[in-house]
């Protein structure tokens, strides 16, 4: 408890991790679900904008959390396509946070009307997932928790109909020095504020450095081409005032 630096073994990693959102869970919301840090909701309103589901789709939550992108997706479907059949399934490696996902979902009109699915699972390995099951695949602040990046691009290739989307949205962190820094204060800046409402402020911590530690923009980029995504233009859009990035890729169709 309370080392910041990572075991650089995935597996321990992904431990320290994993224990780091069991303490963190109850207060989640309180960063991510805006109370303390209103751009996060706004920036997951302007991302399902962007992604712009089509009625209908299945839609996979991956690293679902508390079920954040999921409710954005519902209500999209609901209000700007009037669509009551998409479907979502929603996927995360720990328990209390899907949990409070199940709280948050399991009760609404798109659990009882059968197009929510919950599943404890792990981005590298869903063997509970058929192959070209799914329309988009949706990774929303979590591929930079993932050790193995190249594994969970492969899974999600897979399960991914052709045709289908991957979409990322991760910290971006920067490609020159000079804006690394500035967006180091940044962080940090937010950490502040969302941070003095957070009592376990070491397991905060533990998951803010493992968001820095994503590569920057057109690295990544090049991760998912070496995964077998087609990436128009540069492969990713600016959000939240620039200090995130929405990385989107197509499964070929052939
Ligand atoms: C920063 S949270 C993001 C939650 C949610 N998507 C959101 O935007 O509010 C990252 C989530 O990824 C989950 N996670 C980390 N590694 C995972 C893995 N290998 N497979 C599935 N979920 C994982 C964590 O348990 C955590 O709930």
């Amino acid at each position: 408890m309370g080392k910041l630096v990572f075991d650089t073994t995935p597996g321990v990693e992904t431990n320290e991790l994993d224990e780091a959102y069991t303490t963190f869970a109850e207060e989640y919301d309180k960063y991510h679900g805006g109370s303390s840090v209103p751009q996060t909701t706004i920036a997951k309103k302007e991302c399902m904008g962007l992604i712009s589901p089509k009625p209908g789709v299945k839609f996979l939550d991956m690293t679902v959390g508390t079920g954040n992108a999921t409710m954005y997706f519902f209500e999209y479907q609901d209000r700007i396509n009037r669509n009551t059949v998409s479907t979502a399934t929603l996927v995360d490696l720990n328990t209390n946070m899907l949990s409070i996902a199940k709280k948050r979902l399991g009760d609404t009109k798109w659990a009882k009307d059968g197009r929510i699915e919950f599943i404890k699972g792990n981005a590298e390995h869903m063997p509970e997932i058929s192959d070209n099951s799914f329309d988009i695949y949706c990774c929303y602040l979590g591929m930079h928790n993932m050790p193995n990046r190249n594994k969970v691009l492969r899974e999600a290739m897979r399960v991914l109909k052709p045709g289908g989307k991957i979409y990322v949205v991760e910290f971006d962190t920067g490609t020159w020095r000079i804006g690394k820094a500035i967006r180091g204060l940044l962080f940090q800046f937010l950490e502040l504020i969302a941070g003095g409402s957070v009592q376990n402020r070491t397991m905060t911590l533990r998951i803010h450095h493992s968001g820095r530690a994503f590569p920057s923009p057109p690295a990544f980029v090049q991760e998912m081409k070496d995964a077998g995504f087609a990436m128009e233009n540069n492969g990713y859009r600016g959000i939240m005032y620039t200090l995130g990035a929405l990385f989107i890729g197509t499964k070929p169709t052939e």
